[in-house]
Parts: structure tokens; C-alpha cells; sequence
């Protein structure tokens, strides 16, 4: 199987890596194809705008895993962004530094058909299907790399728990208010089927207007649904929000208790008081 000519280990510093495009095969290409169709049908109305514009925009589609190439082209024309290959997950510092050089490192794999619904590390849909499309919109596109910044000084702060949590409730699992109704821009979420459906439709879940400390104290899952997910008004708004130097955020957040995934507290701004039943039931 090709797959394991994406996963030569990176001889460079910087974990960079050829994505090697021709080297795909049929099956890689379907299995993409597959996940895009399903997830096509399932995010119209429950998507952000932002997130299907930026699809569009970018030309992603159902015919294949894209080129990195040909989306850095248009990222670059865009908002100034590029994408570069990686094996797998990055140290710390240097997924920050990829990020705050407007650097998007992505894998190149893909999931089997086997593992089509869940597969708990990154790959290529998740990466480039999830995370890019939102780099075309320029809000976004500077708050992500305001991130890497940001992870490059929390780093010698001993915050990073601080600002992987932000990252988990905005970046991969963020819902966004809309007109319309609430709305997805996580790239977790969009890259899942199923969490597409629970997490706009399901009644387990809390859902909570966005607090940038609250989110801050609060642990999150990664071998399941979220128990909470945190709304946004909008992108501004989160970009506004996490302006500040957090160096005194992060001293006020030390002796603070942390909360569990599916604590509510009484000053929460609840959207929806979720019953708990999905995680209730696997316990
Ligand atoms: N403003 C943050 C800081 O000073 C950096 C940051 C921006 C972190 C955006 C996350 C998101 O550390
Ligand atoms: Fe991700």
C-alpha cells in the first residue's frame, strides 16, 4: 500500500516532508472521495458559510486527495498562507513556528476504508478537508497565526495546557452562532460524520457561549464526542477575545481549579443545557 511512502520519517529540522502526490493509488483517492461526498451532503446548512466558501474557493473536491501545491497557490494569492507535508503529529514547537510563519502542516496519509467514520490521529481529510478551507478567510487565517505566536511564548511560560485547550474548543471543535442558527467551523467536527450530526442536533451535549479563561480551566476528550462545545458569535469576535497578552491570564489561571469536560458553571452563557445521556450511557 502507498500509504507508507507518506510516512518516511522527515530528515529535515523543521519535520517537512514530500507529500509525493503521484504516489497515491486508486483506493487512497477513493477513500477520499467517499468521505468527501458524505460529508458534502451532511454540511450543507451546517456548516459556516466561511468554511463552504473556503472549500470552494480553494477547489477541493470530490475527485481527490488535492495537491498541496495547487492549494499553496491559491492560499498564498489568497491570505498568504501555505501548506507543507508532514508525517504525522509535530513537537510542540515546531507545529508553532509553522503556524506563525502562516505554515500549515498537514499529513499525508489517509484513513482505510475500515477506519472511515473514526481514526483518533490526523490524517490527510481531516487536515486538509477540516483545517484549510477556514485559512481563506482572513480573520481566520491571522488567528491562527496569532496561535503559533501565541504557543511560541506560552511555551516558556508552562502554559501550553492552557493554549491546547483553546485550540481544542475553537480551532478543532468550535460551533459559531449564525442568523441561520448555530453553525460548524471545527475542523474535528467537520471532518466527522457523526460528530457533525450530535454536535449541532444531539441533545447530550452543553453548549456554551464562548469564554476564553473558562475554556482555558476546562479538559477536553479525544477518544470521543465532545460533552461540551463553545459558540462563538464570530470570527472577530475571537480574534478580538484572544488579542490580549496572555501573560497575566495565564498567572490568574494557575491556582484556579481545571473543569471537567461536561461541568457547567452557574456564570456559563448556556445555548443549550445538555442532558448528558450519550456519555451517561457509555459509563
Ligand atoms: N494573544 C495571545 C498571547 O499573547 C496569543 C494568542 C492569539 C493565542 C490567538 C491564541 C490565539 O499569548
Ligand atoms: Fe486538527
Amino acid at each position: 500500500m502507498a500509504t507508507a511512502l507518506h510516512r518516511v520519517p522527515s530528515e529535515r529540522s523543521d519535520f517537512t516532508i514530500d507529500q509525493n502526490w503521484s504516489a497515491y493509488s486508486e483506493e487512497e483517492h477513493a477513500v477520499w472521495r467517499l468521505l468527501f461526498e458524505r460529508q458534502h451532503g451532511i454540511l450543507q446548512g451546517r456548516a459556516c458559510a466561511e468554511f463552504l466558501a473556503g472549500l470552494d474557493g480553494l477547489g477541493i473536491a470530490a475527485d481527490g486527495i488535492p495537491d498541496f501545491r495547487r492549494l499553496s497557490d491559491v492560499l498564498m494569492r489568497t491570505t498568504g498562507w501555505q501548506i507543507v507535508a508532514v508525517p504525522g503529529l509535530v513537537p510542540d514547537d515546531i507545529f508553532f513556528e509553522h503556524l506563525a510563519n502562516r505554515r500549515f502542516p498537514s499529513t499525508c496519509f489517509i484513513r482505510t476504508r475500515e477506519q472511515l467514520d473514526y481514526l483518533q490521529e490526523p490524517d490527510v481529510f481531516h487536515d486538509i478537508y477540516g483545517h484549510v478551507p477556514l485559512l481563506m478567510n482572513p480573520v481566520f487565517a491571522d488567528y491562527m497565526e496569532a496561535y503559533g505566536k501565541g504557543g511560541l511564548k506560552a511555551s516558556g511560560q508552562d502554559a501550553l495546557r492552557y493554549l491546547a485547550r483553546l485550540y481544542w474548543y475553537t480551532v478543532e471543535f468550535g460551533l459559531i452562532a449564525t442568523p441561520e442558527g448555530l453553525r460548524i467551523y471545527g475542523s474535528g467536527i467537520l471532518s466527522s460524520k457523526g460528530e457533525s450530526i450530535f454536535s449541532l442536533e444531539d441533545a447530550s451535549p452543553h453548549r456554551i457561549g464562548f469564554d476564553l479563561l473558562r475554556i482555558m480551566q476546562t479538559r477536553y476528550r479525544i477518544d470521543d464526542y465532545q460533552e461540551s462545545y463553545f459558540v462563538i458569535d464570530s470570527f472577530d469576535q475571537l480574534f478580538e477575545a484572544t488579542k490580549p497578552d496572555f501573560t497575566p491570564y495565564y498567572a490568574a489561571l494557575k491556582p484556579r481549579p481545571e473543569f471537567e469536560p461536561g461541568t457547567l458553571l452557574p456564570e456559563d452563557r448556556l445555548l443549550h443545557r445538555g442532558s448528558g445521556a450519550y456519555h451517561a450511557a457509555k459509563r
